[in-house]
């Protein structure tokens, strides 16, 4: 018997909320679910919602919201339990290591108590110590759970350099690797824009001034702390990651995205998730895709690698 698609969010802060107001927009799924620790932000956020359908452009979505036995039957579940950066604080989404690891060892207790089926797109910073926690401490199959990553780094880069030749973001090709966080780097040796490579961009795009590299790379990592101040929070951008991402998995895109999961011996890494191009679909991370990297990029690999393992080992995830 036919079964609609059902995605589950945990965690209706402004991250959670306005992933539901995407997955609605996008169509994702015919069922929602918003569950929360505390019930009544889920009831009001799936109230809210329901409430708007009556006068919109999508289908009766049915949307409710429930405990985490909900997730026996999702197909895909979005989580950003716990806590963000806010302004005052250091802007390093790897100090919330403690407190989230907690957050999200709960969850995951929660969850796999009713499933390991659903594809688990995990949102909840510091994104590769949280991903690295939820992918091997509890059992989940491999690829199945997975975290945004540097999908948010590259939707900003991208829309960076679209600016910056005049050109719509979506025909820019290139990648930000490594931490979604503070060591995230441009891999400039994939950047391309409609078949022309990057040595050859200002020969055929218009732009106003030469590309700064350095100033590029550093505009892509400052963006969050940039809304942060300026608004309190981040929610749209990686709003907007999460749903392409559980949209890849609904439809069984196949298409290939940054996204963070532990890595197996790639780039010569154990012991550590981070964001390398995969193919993403029903399974969720179908294939990883190892790309071949410019030297200075495999180095900063390599470092983001060790910031991120610096924290796994300070917090006893790893040896
Ligand atoms: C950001 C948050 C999601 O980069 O880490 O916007």
């Amino acid at each position: 018997m036919f079964k609609p698609h059902k995605l589950a969010i945990i965690g209706l802060g402004h991250v959670g909320s306005a992933v539901l107001a995407r997955a609605i927009a996008c169509q994702l799924a015919a069922e929602i679910v918003c569950i929360d620790i505390k019930p009544e932000v889920a009831h009001g956020e799936a109230l809210d919602a329901v409430h708007s359908l009556s006068c919109s452009y999508v289908p009766g979505i049915h949307v409710y919201s429930g405990g985490f036995e909900e997730c026996r039957d999702a197909d895909v579940i979005i989580c950003d339990a716990g806590p963000s950066i806010v302004p005052g604080q250091k802007m390093d989404r790897l100090l919330l290591a403690k407190e989230n690891i907690a957050v999200i060892r709960e969850v995951m207790k929660k969850v796999t108590a009713y499933t390991r089926e659903a594809v688990f797109i995990m949102i909840t910073n510091p994104l590769d110590i949280t991903t690295y926690v939820a992918a091997t401490e509890f059992d989940y199959p491999a690829g199945r759970l997975f975290g945004t990553g540097t999908i948010l780094e590259t939707m900003r880069f991208k829309s960076i350099l679209g600016k910056h030749f005049h050109v719509d973001a979506s025909d820019v090709q290139g990648y930000m690797l490594g931490e979604h966080g503070n060591s995230a780097f441009p891999a400039w040796s994939t950047v391309s824009i409609g078949g022309v490579t990057l040595s050859q961009l200002d020969e055929f795009f218009d732009h106003e001034e030469d590309l700064n590299r350095e100033k590029i790379a550093q505009e892509v990592v400052n963006t969050a702390y940039d809304v942060v101040m300026s608004k309190g929070w981040t929610n749209t951008g990686i709003a907007m990651g999460a749903c392409r991402l559980a949209k890849a998995v609904l439809f069984d895109e196949r298409c290939v995205m940054p996204v963070s999961m532990p890595l197996n011996g790639e780039y010569g890494l154990h012991h550590v998730a981070l964001s390398m191009p995969s193919i993403i679909g029903r399974h969720g991370v179908e294939k990883r895709i190892p790309l071949p990297l410019a030297k200075d990029e495999e180095e900063l690999m390599q470092k983001s690698a060790e910031s991120i393992q610096a924290v796994l080992r300070g917090n006893g995830v790893i040896a």
